[in-house]
C-alpha cells in the first residue's frame, strides 16, 4: 500500500506531484486540437487581408474595439440565429492577435461584413447616435479626417508573413499600389489588384474619392468581415476542406 503520509508530510514532493497530475490534466485537454479536423482544417475562401483591410484591422486594435466587440459566434443556437454560421478557427488563422474578444458591449462583428452599406458605417462611425438612437458606442469620425501612410503598407505585409500570413513578394511589392487602387474608384492596377485577392471589394468607401483615409481601411475591413467563406457551399466534412 501506498503510504500517504510521506507526501503529506514533505510539501516539496506534494508540489511535484500536483504538478504531475495537473499537467496530465493539461495534456488531455490540450493534446486532442492538434489532432481533431475541426480545429486545424484548413478551409475553402480564406485569403490573407487585402493591405487597405490589413490597415483597417490595425484601426481596429488601435482604437480598442475589441473592448466591446468579439469577433467569435460561439456554436449555439441564439448566436447562430442572430449572427449567422458560427465561427470556424480557420476564419481567424490569418489574425495576429486573434480578435475574439471577451467583453460584448456591442454586438459580435464577426459576420458584420455586408451587413450595412457603407453610408451606414460612416453615419455609425462618425456619430452612432444618428443611427441608432439608444447606442453607448463612442464616436470616431476623426477617422475620416485621418489620411493613411500607404508608404509603410509593405513592412506590414513583410511583418505578417514572418509569422505566416502567406503574402507572396508580388503582394508585398505591390502593397502600396494595391491600397490605394482598393479605395479609388476606376483605378489603375484594379484588375491585377482583384487576381491577387479573391473576392476582394474596390470601392471609394469613406465618400471622398480624392482620399484614402482611415475611414476607407476601417470599413473595407468591416465590410469583409465573416464573407470570405462561402457556407451555401461549405461542408464541414468536404473533403477539400480537409488539409
Ligand atoms: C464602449 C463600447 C464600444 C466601443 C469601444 C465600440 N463599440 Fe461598436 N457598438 C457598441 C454598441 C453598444 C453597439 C450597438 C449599438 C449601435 O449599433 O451603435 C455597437 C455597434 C457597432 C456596429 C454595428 C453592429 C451590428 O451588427 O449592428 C459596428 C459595425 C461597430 N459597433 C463597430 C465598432 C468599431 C469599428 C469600433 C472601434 C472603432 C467600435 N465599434 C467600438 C459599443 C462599442
Amino acid at each position: 500500500m501506498f503510504n500517504h503520509g510521506i507526501l503529506e508530510r514533505n510539501s516539496l514532493l506534494l508540489v511535484v506531484g500536483i504538478l504531475i497530475v495537473v499537467a496530465i490534466g493539461g495534456i488531455v485537454e490540450i493534446a486532442p486540437l492538434f489532432y481533431l479536423e475541426s480545429t486545424i482544417e484548413k478551409v475553402q475562401g480564406m485569403r490573407p487581408y487585402t493591405p487597405l483591410e490589413l490597415t483597417g484591422r490595425t484601426i481596429y486594435v488601435r482604437e480598442g474595439c475589441y473592448l466591446c466587440h468579439s469577433q467569435m459566434i460561439r456554436p449555439l443556437r441564439d448566436e447562430v440565429e442572430r449572427y449567422g454560421h458560427y465561427s470556424l478557427a480557420a476564419e481567424s488563422m490569418y489574425d495576429h492577435p486573434f480578435q475574439w474578444g471577451s467583453k460584448r458591449t456591442g454586438p459580435d462583428l464577426a459576420r458584420v461584413g455586408a451587413k450595412y452599406s457603407d453610408e451606414w458605417h460612416r453615419a455609425h462611425l462618425a456619430d452612432p447616435r444618428s443611427v441608432v438612437p439608444e447606442s453607448v458606442m463612442p464616436p470616431y469620425v476623426f477617422l475620416a479626417n485621418a489620411d493613411i501612410n500607404v508608404d509603410t503598407i509593405a513592412d506590414a505585409l513583410k511583418a505578417g508573413s514572418m509569422v505566416g500570413m502567406p503574402y507572396s513578394d508580388d503582394m508585398i511589392a505591390n502593397a502600396k499600389a494595391d491600397l490605394i487602387a482598393q479605395a479609388t474608384p476606376d483605378a489603375d492596377g484594379i484588375d491585377a489588384f482583384k487576381k491577387r485577392y479573391a473576392k476582394a471589394e474596390a470601392r471609394d468607401f469613406d465618400g471622398d474619392p480624392k482620399r484614402v483615409t482611415e475611414m476607407d481601411a476601417l470599413i473595407a475591413y468591416l465590410q469583409m468581415l465573416g464573407t470570405l467563406v462561402d457556407f451555401k457551399t461549405y461542408q464541414a466534412d468536404a473533403p477539400e476542406n480537409r488539409r
